[in-house]
């Protein structure tokens, strides 16, 4: 007798229910930052659009910042923990190769019917998850998936390095993703590029660093014209891919969430695809720094706490790094 296997079945949509974020407490500024790098206020300003940046605690984890991103997303969702079917934590600073970060966030926000995964995607990991999320709970797999984008990069930032020091941050942002009775996640435009994986990476592995007795820890190392080129050259095309896969156009968005790597690359990316005027962009670099993975749920919080973009609206999400991965998708805010 051949068994007969029930089928999952999901929602026929899935939509971002709400969002939340955490900033650490503590700023840093450039002044600081030029402690340790022959640089200048001036110079990181102008080109990396970065004033001030925050930095988690030394006690404050991957962990502690993405349970309390992710606690306040599902406050605001009003979705029970034990409904969460499905913790994805999407993050590359968690110090631990196992047990993954979502595990514990999940037991911490008390999600003890979920599954838990990490995804390495580094700055595009956020819209991975988005995608992932989408499709488990259109799948059937999960009624309510945490995508949470966390980092601690100031563990992994090697203060003296002049091409890097000044970028990276601190933070986490999440979202409560949902069954949806109208179309609210268009489709995820992703992929990668290892033959560009030296563009940004560590300057050696951990076992590296325990056979060369333990000097030089490993430090996130970035060739900065070349990330520069590629984002500037590739990811229009990929935004454009991801508003033609929605059917949306560009005079029907109410903003534009990109990965916040750089406002010049930003204000690149919003003159190749020729953003109409008064579109909002997302800008949250300017006191926040690069957050990787975080990057992008911190700004939407962030601008729509602000009032600067409609609950309701379409926003294009980008994002782009290491890898090099890259993945958007067209969304309805929370
Ligand atoms: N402070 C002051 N001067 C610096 C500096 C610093 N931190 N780093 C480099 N310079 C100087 C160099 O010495 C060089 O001087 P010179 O012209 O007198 O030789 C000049 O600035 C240009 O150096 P270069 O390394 O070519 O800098 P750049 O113009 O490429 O700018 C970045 C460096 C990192 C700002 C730029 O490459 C960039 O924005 N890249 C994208 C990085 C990014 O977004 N990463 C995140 C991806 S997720």
């Amino acid at each position: 007798m051949t068994a007969v296997i029930t089928p999952t079945t999901g929602a026929k949509y899935a939509k971002i229910m709400a969002v939340g974020s955490y900033r650490p407490e503590r700023i840093v500024t450039n002044a600081e930052i030029c402690e340790h790098i022959d640089s200048s206020d001036e110079w990181i300003r102008e080109r990396s659009g970065i004033i001030e940046r925050r930095y988690a605690a030394p006690d404050e984890s991957v962990v502690d910042m993405g349970t309390a991103a992710a606690a306040l997303a599902l406050s605001r969702s009003g979705v029970a923990p034990s409904e969460i079917g499905m913790i994805l934590t999407a993050n590359v600073t968690h110090p631990y190769p196992t047990p993954a970060a979502a595990a514990e966030i999940a037991y911490r926000i008390g999600a003890i019917n979920a599954g838990a995964l990490d995804i390495a995607a580094a700055c595009a990991g956020f819209c991975y998850g988005v995608g992932i999320a989408n499709d488990l709970i259109c799948g059937g797999t999960a009624k309510y998936v945490i995508v949470i984008g966390v980092e601690k990069l100031s563990d992994w930032v090697n203060p003296s390095d002049r091409g890097s020091a000044f970028i990276f941050a601190d933070g986490a942002g999440a979202v409560v993703i949902g069954p949806s009775d109208h179309p609210a996640i268009g489709p995820t435009i992703w992929g990668s590029d290892g033959a560009q994986k030296d563009a940004i990476t560590m300057t050696q592995s951990l076992i590296d660093y325990r056979n060369n007795g333990g000097e030089m820890f490993p430090a996130l190392a970035m060739q900065g014209q070349q990330v520069f080129r590629w984002a500037v050259s590739e990811m229009p095309k990929v935004a454009m891919r991801a508003l033609a896969a929605a059917g949306v156009e560009l005079t029907d968005l109410a903003a534009f969430i990109p990965h916040q790597a750089n406002m010049r690359i930003t204000d690149a990316l919003a003159k190749a695809l020729k953003l109409p005027a008064n579109l909002p962009i997302a800008r949250d670099i300017a006191y926040t720094g690069n957050t990787s993975a975080a990057s992008i749920p911190l700004a939407m919080d962030r601008m729509l706490t602000a009032g600067e973009i409609p609950s309701g609206g379409a926003a294009l999400l980008i994002g782009f790094g290491a890898g090099l991965a890259y993945a958007a998708q067209v969304v309805l805010l929370p």
